[in-house]
């Protein structure tokens, strides 16, 4: 058989010891496969003398050097589940400007700076993978980049982050408010002791960048996508969700637009959003992940299945391995990156959503009519109107709007907010998905 294709693995954490694990366990398979057999060259960690269990492999291999490591001669490959912008970017650029494909599950860096790897993996004529990055084990960013290339992606809609999913149909399911559901999800193991990137939607916004710029050939980073978490959202609003036919996700929409001179355009955000139950997204429940695609030609395509975790997250760092160890037998590398479409990613104002809005309001002749106007007045156009049961001298009413530019339904909500006769505004959340 041909030599072995030599592994640097740079971690060796939740997602990096399944990756030892399985590359062990399916070593003849995986060897078989790629026509010549994986070897790991060593182990980049932080503690050498951390127990890791009953982990198949050579002590010796392990080492605190990662960047020694990487600029070994006898490393063809570098896999990088270590996560963070630094040190993790310098040891990366290190790897590929010397042509060493790069396998990564790095969402952070590639969402903050992947133009750096990008441009080093040119240079260095390597190979820049990275599946594991968005959704774990779901297979998606191969799709977005090799099987879709003939076509024309429109929009990507998506549960990106389990953690928030998990929340939220919790949320649905007991009526308990975000606080205890978040306590539930802790100490069931699905959120971190600090849950901030994943409630305040730092997560799925990183993942929003990679899929948006996949999806648009466009550089896309995380600063770009307008983010919001899901920390504001009530046990009300979810009341109010399903009184509606909806539930509500956290959701990352990167979608194609026209600017008012009619240039086309993108805009990426992440926030949570209702959508009917009649939505393919609607059914994903706990902390599975689901992304939509709309494409022109292909239509309507749906990516399910475990979005993190060691062995899922793992399994996609394989399929990676497996590819960039592949074209480097045949001596190829996959297509660069593409990102000639270059287009302006849209402020979230001109972002074009819907409302839906309920107001407690004096119950007197006369403030529909007000209302009315002040939706008239920043030109949003109603949908549906509904009134809900008086309270004393109150009444309850839930607008939800026709498509308009988000910062005039944000400038609607503030007027409403300082009428006399909106006692308050209740619950304020955008509508997806044509409920
Ligand atoms: N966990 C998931 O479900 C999941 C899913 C998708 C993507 N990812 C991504 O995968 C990556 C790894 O995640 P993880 O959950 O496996 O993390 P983790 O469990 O915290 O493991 C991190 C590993 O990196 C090592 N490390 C940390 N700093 C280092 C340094 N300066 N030099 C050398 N080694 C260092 C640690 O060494 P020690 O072992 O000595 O502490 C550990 O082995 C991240 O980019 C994450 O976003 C994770």
């Amino acid at each position: 058989m041909t030599s072995p294709v030599r592994l640097a693995l740079l971690g060796c954490g939740t997602v990096g010891s399944d990756v030892v694990r399985l590359l062990h366990e399916q070593s003849a398979d995986l060897a078989a496969r790629i026509g010549a057999p994986l070897e790991i060259a060593g182990i980049a960690v932080r503690r050498v003398g951390r127990d890791r269990g009953d982990l198949p492999v050579d002590p010796a291999l392990f080492t605190t050097d990662p960047l020694g490591l990487v600029k070994r001669d006898d490393v063809d490959v570098v896999v990088e589940v270590v996560g963070g912008i630094e040190p993790a970017r310098t040891w990366l650029v290190e790897a590929l400007r010397a042509g060493k494909s790069v396998v990564t599950a790095n969402k952070a860096l590639l969402a903050e700076d992947g133009a750096t790897l990008h441009d080093a993996a040119a240079e260095g004529g390597a190979d820049l993978y990275y599946e594991a990055s968005v959704a774990g084990a779901i297979p998606l960013l191969r799709p977005l980049r090799e099987s879709l290339h003939g076509d024309r992606i429109n929009r990507v809609t998506g549960i990106v982050n389990g953690t928030t999913n998990f929340i939220l149909s919790a949320m649905d399911a007991t009526g308990a408010g975000f606080a205890e559901a978040l306590e539930e999800a802790t100490e069931l193991g699905y959120a971190e002791a600090d849950p901030t990137a994943d409630v305040e939607g730092f997560d799925a916004a990183a993942k929003a960048a990679i899929l948006a710029s996949l999806a648009f050939h466009t550089r896309v980073t995380a600063a770009d996508v307008h983010r919001e978490g899901i920390t504001e959202v009530t046990a009300a609003d979810v009341a109010s969700a399903k009184a509606m036919g909806c539930t509500i996700k956290l959701l990352c929409i990167a979608a194609r637009g026209a600017d008012a001179a009619g240039r086309e355009t993108v805009s990426v955000r992440v926030h949570p959003a209702m959508i009917p139950l009649t939505h393919p997204l609607a059914g994903v429940g706990d902390a599975f992940n689901a992304v939509f695609v709309e494409a022109e030609a292909a239509g309507q395509l749906m990516f399910y299945g475990r979005g993190a975790g060691g062995a899922p997250t793992a399994s996609a760092v394989l399929g990676d391995v497996v590819a960039v160890a592949r074209n480097r037998l045949a001596g190829v590398h996959a297509a660069s990156e593409s990102a000639y479409a270059d287009l302006p990613v849209r402020p979230m104002g001109e972002a074009l959503t819907r409302y839906h809005i309920s107001l407690d309001v004096a119950d007197r002749p006369g403030v529909l009519e007000a209302v009315a106007g002040v939706f008239a007045r920043h030109e949003v156009s109603i949908a549906t109107v509904r009134q809900g049961p008086a309270g004393g001298a109150d009444a309850e009413l839930v607008i939800v709007t026709h498509v308009a530019p988000d910062a005039a339904l944000a400038a609607t909500v503030r007027e409403l907010r300082g009428l006399d006769i909106v006692r308050s505004v209740t619950s304020v959340l955008r509508v997806e998905g044509g409920a």
